[in-house]
């Protein structure tokens, strides 16, 4: 269970994120909507440890993740999509995702210096990477550089990271913005696949509500950093609050 309580944080004299008390449990896909500035990637930055909470805790499974660093909330089981800075961009794409493949199989390389041991790792770590790579359909590009990518293939490459991680708690934030046509529906069918596995706390932060009706099993609402509303996906939509500051629909068919 991730859970925060009374996450804030100040900008100067502005609040961006006002003490959020949230629980996501496993098995269940959140979406996150608000408008523009509510402070959703706030929140994000905030559990992943990218940004430092003003007040308020983060915990995963009952442990106290506030004032931990970033890398250390990764390795208790927090997945946020990688930034593209965060890649060896002159790395080829394979290489990267091997990289985080191996990172999360530390131990394999205690056994020691074993020559055996090192190459079965090796071509385990490959194998692990080339089935995350056709996955996000990127195998096609393996041997590209990071660097050389579009961005479409870009955010796919983000979201293979985040996979190799195998984390307990998947936040996307706006996966599919920039993303054409074609390239959208892979990722979307992946956190398809995600739920369906049914373990995974999964948060997503998306803008289309096609998207957000069909997956969510439940919407919060941020809105000027607060939470203002949470529940089931059919009533927060029809909810006063999400028609009026969400969506505009109450005022403008007044
Ligand atoms: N590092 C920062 N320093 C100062 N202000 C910030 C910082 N990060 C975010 N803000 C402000 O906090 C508010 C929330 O921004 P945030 O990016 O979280 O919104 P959002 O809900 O993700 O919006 P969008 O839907 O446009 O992505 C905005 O007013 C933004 O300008
Ligand atoms: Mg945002």
């Amino acid at each position: 269970m991730l859970e925060t309580r009374g996450l804030t944080v100040r900008f100067g004299g502005h609040v961006a994120v006002n003490d959020v008390s949230c629980s996501f449990a496993p098995g269940t896909l959140t979406a996150i909507v608000g408008p523009n500035g509510a402070g959703k990637t706030t929140y994000f930055n905030l559990i992943s440890g990218q940004l430092k909470a003003t007040a308020g805790t983060v915990l995963l499974d009952g442990q106290l993740l506030s004032g931990q660093s970033a890398s250390a909330r990764t390795r208790a089981g927090l997945g946020r999509a990688f930034q593209l800075t965060n890649l060896f961009p002159n790395l080829t794409v394979l290489e990267n995702v091997r990289l985080a493949v191996q990172a999360t199989r530390e131990g394999a390389h205690r056994r020691g210096l074993n020559l055996w041991s090192i190459w079965s790792d090796h071509r385990a770590l490959t194998e692990r990477a080339d089935s995350i790579l056709a996955e996000v359909a990127l195998k096609a590009k393996e041997h590209a550089t990071v660097a050389s990518l579009p961005h479409g293939d870009q955010r796919k490459l983000e979201v293979a990271l985040l996979m190799a991680l195998e984390p307990k708690v998947f936040m996307f934030d706006e996966p599919t913005a920039g993303m054409n046509a074609a390239e959208a529906p892979v990722i979307l069918d992946l956190i398809r696949a995600l739920k369906k596995d049914g373990t995974k706390t999964i948060l997503l932060v998306e803008h289309k509500m096609d998207v957000v009706r069909e997956l969510a099993d439940r919407i919060i609402v941020l809105h000027n950093g607060q939470l203002v509303a949470d529940g089931e996906p059919s009533e927060v939509i029809a909810s006063p609050i999400v028609q009026e500051a969400y969506l505009g629909v109450a005022k403008e068919a007044a």
